[in-house]
């Protein structure tokens, strides 16, 4: 991790030599409100990062962001799998990897803070920006989100958001949402606690209320939490254009800079600190972390700068496809002749029939601020039809179900592409029909603002969109997608299904969503279903590669699919109170007796795999595990080997504490040993307002997803001494 070269007294000389102006200069984005707002509606999001902080007089460089997570924002990148889809890779040492590929592109388009490591938990299928964060179980997503952090931070600052609670998009301006300490502690922090340990720079916060308060005001959260009990020393950042509510109530909650323009602070900072809601300590304190969190990173970002031709650059993009490849479950592939469907036979001079609109379609995810310009993207289609030397890909939308059923009956295999695009899930702004919000928009901008703006920008390099971006706002698409409407495929989508799997025995589905999508109705008509997600710019090869069988299917879901809708915990679109319990996803259905339809953690390999033996022991706060795996099918393969705790006596849920990848040959055996710390199975201790791990016994479960029976161990943890 990145050191602070100089001392903390030199980060408060530093601050003291600035004047007053400066010092709120850097509490805000650098940028004027109304031109900056004009510059983002023709593309800015693409043209160049936004910067905050930056104090020329002294040198001081402030930061300039750009977001996440797909890959960089700016100009044209590397698209890779959406974090959903490397969330079911399970492995930490390619997201690390990705991490390092995407801080390098950051710097190269004159970043150096990444916006990308978004580790929402998905507490609902049907959230609109479920395909940012990494899934449903916070240690798992903690751990994903904590290895992109590592990565990232060897070339940039990394910022971890959205701090909390923020997993409903359409109502997330006006929503608060109540949730209890304990729940609060053990189910939606634990990850971003552990990416605060990983040493991550900057925190932004969420733009929904938590327990009455804006989180972007809220001290209990951002000084309280962050800062007094887990230690944080980085930067707090509020998420773009309304994530603060009051200027001084803010600042004094611990909120560092209000992103991305000039707005309430530029406004009403200064009455604040003039009527005593606000001191010029807090503004010290503020600017102070700023700058002690840039030293920190000095001998990184001092370095040289890469140049632009990483972007997209071959190495990247065989990343992308290996993150691709990786990523895909399968969820059902049901012998045919008994032979599995997949991965396909087809040899030279058979045919393929590939269905749907989403088959040639360039589908890369959500539309928001995670767009990223992939200079190329490789659809299904071409990656099949590259993918299978010697085979025809007979390619047809689907339209006309009769049409591609018949194009399916005369082929010796057909793959059906299904499933959502940014229309139908992603970030999403919606109207402003409240007043509360439009009463917050500045007035006029300072002209001389402006015009030090307007040179700024004219210096940065001409980026055009890609031929695959749609010319409307440069792909742009707050004003749809959002929350999703139905956690089932389209009817359009489901007829489809239903008329190939009835002309072609050989009907492998592939299901592009960014996260659980309900598929009951019709699974059992196919014999083969993978999950496909928004795989990225090398997403057909990557999905080519599992199907051709070239590269092994080992990617385990990293949510639950419910068997029904109903299974799932309340959801609800238009909502300004809600709350958060700790029941949802694998711990909300074991909690009601209720069996997934694919459990959390599920993915067939193309080989098969006993686990043989488990032995647990716990040592000095460690929880030590030692298993025997074995590769009991005639192909290579990988397995997720996951651990699973619970304290006995209490109603509290069973908790994935630890999991690891590994790669098994043909009839061979793998020992798989894993140090778990004791605190993974931590709880809240609503007296004391800490974590503490309760002595008792607790039963460790040693197993291959969630609800597999596996070899189970009970352990004494004793009071700590
Ligand atoms: C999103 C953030 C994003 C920010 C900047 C907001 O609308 O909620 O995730 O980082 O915009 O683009």
């Amino acid at each position: 991790m990145a050191t602070d070269p100089r001392g903390r007294d030199d980060v408060r000389a530093t601050v003291a030599a600035m004047t007053p102006d400066e010092k709120l200069w850097c509490l805000d984005g650098d940028a004027p409100f109304w031109a900056g707002l004009t510059y983002l509606g023709e593309q800015g999001y693409h043209k160049s990062p936004f910067r905050a902080a930056r104090v020329d007089r002294l040198g001081l460089p402030g930061f300039a962001f750009s977001d996440g997570p797909r890959g960089v924002v700016v100009d044209r990148a590397t698209c890779f799998p959406v974090s959903m889809a490397r969330g079911a890779t399970w492995d930490v040492d390619l997201e690390e990897r990705i991490g390092e590929a995407i801080g390098t592109e950051l710097r190269a388009v004159g970043a150096d803070l990444y916006g990308g490591v978004c580790v929402n938990v998905l507490r609902h299928p049907a959230w609109g920006r479920a395909q940012e964060t990494y899934g449903e179980d916070p240690h798992h997503v903690g751990e994903m989100g904590a290895a992109l952090t590592r990565g990232v931070q060897r070339h940039a600052m990394a910022c971890v958001k959205h701090f909390v609670c923020n997993s409903m998009e359409n109502s997330r301006f006006a929503v608060d949402i109540t949730v209890d300490e304990e729940s609060l502690h053990e189910v939606y922090l634990p990850h971003f606690k552990r990416i605060v340990d990983e040493g991550v720079a900057v925190v932004m916060s969420a733009y929904n209320s938590v327990n009455g308060e804006w989180c972007g005001d809220s001290r209990p959260l951002l000084t309280e939490i962050l800062r007094d009990e887990w230690g944080f020393t980085g930067f707090v950042i509020s998420d773009w254009i309304f994530g603060l509510r009051d200027a001084g109530r803010s600042l004094h909650a611990g909120l560092d800079v209000e992103m991305p323009y000039r707005m309430i602070r530029a406004g009403h900072l200064q009455q604040a600190l003039d009527n005593g809601q606000a001191s010029w300590s807090e503004v010290d304190r503020a600017v102070e972390r700023i700058v002690a969190t840039r030293r920190r990173f000095e001998d990184i970002l001092g370095g040289p700068v890469p140049g632009r031709d990483v972007l997209a650059c071959p190495a990247h993009r065989a990343l992308a496809r290996e993150a691709a490849a990786k990523s895909v479950v399968v969820l059902r592939n049901e012998p045919v002749e008994g032979t599995p469907v997949l991965p396909l036979a087809l040899g030279e001079g058979s045919s393929l029939a590939l269905l749907g609109r989403l088959a040639t379609a360039v589908n890369l995810g959500d539309g928001g601020s995670s767009d990223v310009w992939a200079p190329e993207v490789v659809t299904v289609a071409d990656g099949l039809r590259e993918g299978l030397a010697g085979v025809e890909v007979l390619v047809d939308d689907g339209a006309d179900p009769e049409a591609a059923a018949a194009l399916a009956a005369s082929a010796d295999a057909a793959v059906v592409v299904v499933g959502y695009t940014r229309a139908d899930e992603g970030e999403f702004i919606g109207e402003f029909n409240s007043g509360a919000l439009t009463a917050l928009f500045p007035g006029e901008d300072d002209p001389e603002l402006v015009e030090r703006f307007t040179a700024e920008i004219a210096t940065e390099k001409k980026i055009q969109p890609p031929d695959h971006v749609a010319p409307s706002a440069g792909g742009l698409t707050f004003e749809v997608g959002g929350d999703r409407h139905s956690v089932h495929l389209h009817d359009d989508d489901v007829a489809l299904i239903g008329a190939v799997a009835a002309a072609n025995p050989r009907t492998v589905v592939a299901l592009v969503a960014g996260s659980a999508v309900v598929i009951s109705e019709w699974d059992g008509l196919v014999p083969a279903v993978v999950q496909a997600w928004y795989s990225g710019m090398e997403g057909g090869h990557g999905l080519a590669d599992v199907l051709a069988g070239r590269v092994e299917a080992a990617g385990r879901l990293p949510f639950s699919v419910p068997f029904s809708e109903a299974d799932l915990p309340p959801f609800e679109i238009e909502s300004t109170a809600f709350t958060y319990d700790a029941w949802h996803g694998y711990w909300h259905l074991a909690r009601n007796g209720t069996a997934p339809a694919y459990p959390f953690g599920f993915g067939l390999s193309y080989t098969s795999f006993a686990l043989e033996a488990a032995e647990v022991e716990v040592s000095d706060g460690t929880v030590q595990v030692r298993a025997t795996v074995r590769n009991t099918g005639s192909r290579p393969g990988t397995d997720v080997l996951q651990v699973y705790g619970r304290r006995l006596g209490t109603s509290r849920p069973e908790r994935l504490i630890g999991f690891r990848r590994v790669e098994i040959g043909p009839g061979e055996r793998a020992a798989v040993d894993l140090e778990l710390p004791a605190a993974a199975l931590a709880e809240r201790d609503t007296d004391r307002h800490a974590m503490v791990v309760r002595s008792g016994t607790y039963a460790v479960r040693v197993a291959r997803h969630a609800v597999d029976p596996g070899i189970t161990t009970d352990v004494e943890l004793a009071p700590p001494s």
